[in-house]
């Protein structure tokens, strides 16, 4: 019979690792100052923006309501490397100032190990 383990068990242990691995993040500020600092796994950049009192304004306190969370990826490998933006956010971005290829919503970005490195620029309006 094949082991199956105690999932509950196991998905504990696996919430424990994702809060505990960190990825490098930069915000580009209108005025050109980067703010380099580490997020858990699973953090939106919404939160992390507010973590380290980054302007981003986030009115919708990330429920892809709004565009005041509008960041630009700077970097095409990472925005490749996100997910597709769903209908949802696309919705949002159309209302977006300054709306670039490379735009998404803040709150709609979670931090994966695959976008370790990933620089983000705030808008010079939202
Ligand atoms: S905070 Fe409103 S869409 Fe992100």
């Amino acid at each position: 019979m094949p082991k199956t383990g105690n999932w509950p068990e196991r998905r504990g242990i696996l919430v424990l690792w994702m809060s505990t691995v960190l990825i490098n993040v930069t915000f580009v500020e209108t005025d050109g100052t980067e703010e380099h600092f580490k997020v858990p796994v699973g953090t939106n950049m919404l939160e992390a923006a507010h973590s380290k009192d980054i302007e981003l304004e986030g009115a919708c306190e990330g429920s892809c309501a709004c565009s005041t969370c509008h960041l630009i990826v700077m970097d095409v490998e990472y925005y490749n490397k996100l997910p597709d933006p769903t209908d949802e956010e696309i919705d949002m971005l159309d209302l977006a100032f300054g709306l670039t290829e490379m735009s998404r919503l803040g709150c709609q970005i979670k931090a994966t190990s695959e976008i370790d490195g990933i620089r983000l620029a705030l808008p010079v309006a939202t």
